[in-house]
C-alpha cells in the first residue's frame, strides 16, 4: 500500500492549502523523519524526501475561492455535464483527473482544457479492477485528491412490462454499483490522507438527478438506481464523516443542450420526434419548446448550474449526506 497519501496529508495539514506531490529524481531542499513534521513556513515548489522516495511538492497559485487549486476527479468527464464540470474546476484553479470510459475522450478533453492542470485516465466505473486502478493512478501522480465528481451515467428507458433485464442490470451497474465502487476505492485514498490531515474537509459528490426524488415514467431503471443514489450518499455521508469525508448529491434536471437530449442523430429531442412521444410536434424545437415548458424557470439545466451546486458543497464545510436539486424549480424537496 503507497504512503503518499498520508505524506500529501502532512502537507496539507502543516500549509492548509492543496498540494500536488509528484515523484522526482532531483536533489532534495528537505527531508522528512517517520513522523511527517512539514515546517508551517515552508515555501512552495520544494523538492522533499521522505524515506527512499523523493517529491516536488507545488501548490497552485492561491485563488478567491475556497475551492481554488483542489485536486479533483471527474468520472465520465469526456462528454456532457461531466466536461462542463472539469471545465469549470479547471476556470477555478482545480487540477482535474478526467476519467471515462472513452479514454480518447477523456485525452482529447484534457488537450482542450490544458495538459498541465489535467489528467485523462480510462476507467470502467462498473469494474472494480478498473476503479482500484484508478484510484492507484490517482496518487502516483498528484499524491492524493480532494473532490471526487461521480458523474458518468446512463439512461436505459423502457416500459417495465417490456424492458430486458440486461438494459436493467446496465443502467443499475453504472449508475449505482458504480458509485459504491468509486466511493469506496477514492473513498479509502482519502481516508489514508486524513489520517495525517485531521482538519481538512474532503469531498465525494455524486451526479445524481431529479429523476433520484421523483419517479420517471417508463424510465424506472434510471430512476431506481438513482434513488438508490440517494441511499448510499445519506449512508456513506455517516459513515465517512469521521474520515473528513463529506459525500453529498447533486440532482440536475435535463440537460438540453447537451448530447444526451440534442445530439442530431441519437439525441432524445430526435427519438421523441420521431416516435411521435410529443403530440402536434413537427420539429426538434417544437420538442425542445414542449419540455422546456414543463420547468418554471421555462429553460434546461446547463453545466455551470451544476458547477455552483459543486462549489456550494465543496465550500459548505458544514453539510454532508445532502441532496441539492438543480432543476430550476422542476423538482422541489418536501419531507
Ligand atoms: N443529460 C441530462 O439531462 C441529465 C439530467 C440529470 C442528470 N444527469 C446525470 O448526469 C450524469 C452525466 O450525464 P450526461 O447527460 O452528461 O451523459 P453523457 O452520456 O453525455 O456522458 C456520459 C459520459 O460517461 C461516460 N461513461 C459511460 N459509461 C461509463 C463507464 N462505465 N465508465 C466510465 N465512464 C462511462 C461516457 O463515455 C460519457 O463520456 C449522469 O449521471 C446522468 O444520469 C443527466
Amino acid at each position: 500500500m503507497s504512503n503518499t497519501a498520508r505524506i500529501r496529508g502532512a502537507f496539507l495539514n502543516a500549509l492548509g492549502r492543496p498540494v500536488i506531490l509528484r515523484r522526482r529524481d532531483a536533489e532534495p531542499t528537505l527531508e522528512l523523519g517517520p513522523d511527517l513534521a512539514v515546517p508551517a513556513d515552508l515555501s512552495l515548489p520544494a523538492v522533499v524526501r521522505v524515506g527512499e522516495e523523493t517529491f516536488e511538492v507545488t501548490a497552485p497559485s492561491r485563488g478567491e475561492r475556497e475551492i481554488s487549486g483542489r485536486v479533483a476527479l471527474v468520472t465520465g468527464g469526456a462528454q456532457g455535464f461531466g466536461a462542463e464540470i472539469a471545465k469549470g474546476l479547471v476556470e477555478q484553479g482545480c487540477f482535474v483527473f478526467i476519467a471515462d470510459l472513452n479514454g480518447e475522450g477523456a485525452a482529447a478533453k484534457c488537450d482542450e482544457l490544458g495538459a498541465e492542470v489535467t489528467h485523462p485516465i480510462t476507467v470502467d466505473v462498473a469494474d472494480e479492477e478498473s476503479v482500484a486502478a484508478m484510484a492507484d493512478e490517482v496518487e502516483r501522480v498528484t499524491g492524493g485528491l480532494d473532490l471526487v465528481i461521480s458523474n458518468a451515467g446512463i439512461v436505459r428507458a423502457g416500459s417495465v412490462l417490456e424492458q430486458d433485464v440486461a438494459s436493467f442490470k446496465l443502467s443499475t451497474d453504472i449508475n449505482y454499483v458504480a458509485f459504491f465502487l468509486v466511493t469506496k476505492h477514492l473513498g479509502a485514498l482519502l481516508a489514508r490522507q486524513h489520517e495525517t490531515a485531521p482538519n481538512w474537509l474532503t469531498d465525494i459528490i455524486q451526479i445524481n438527478s431529479k429523476s433520484g426524488l421523483v419517479g420517471s415514467n417508463k424510465n424506472g431503471a434510471y430512476a431506481g438506481s438513482k434513488f438508490g443514489g440517494i441511499g448510499l450518499v445519506q449512508s456513506f455521508a455517516l459513515e465517512l464523516v469521521e474520515h473528513g469525508i463529506k459525500v453529498n448529491a447533486v440532482c440536475p434536471g435535463n440537460f438540453y443542450d447537451g448530447p444526451l437530449w440534442s445530439d442530431p442523430d441519437r439525441g432524445l429531442f430526435v427519438q421523441y420526434l420521431n416516435s411521435g412521444k410529443v403530440p402536434g410536434a413537427r420539429t426538434v424545437a417544437d420538442v425542445k419548446a414542449f419540455y422546456e415548458a414543463k420547468v418554471p424557470m421555462r429553460r434546461g439545466t446547463t453545466g455551470i448550474d451544476v458547477l455552483r451546486a459543486i462549489c456550494y458543497i465543496v465550500e459548505q464545510a458544514y453539510e454532508t449526506g445532502q441532496a441539492v436539486p438543480v432543476t430550476g424549480g422542476q423538482v422541489m424537496l418536501s419531507s
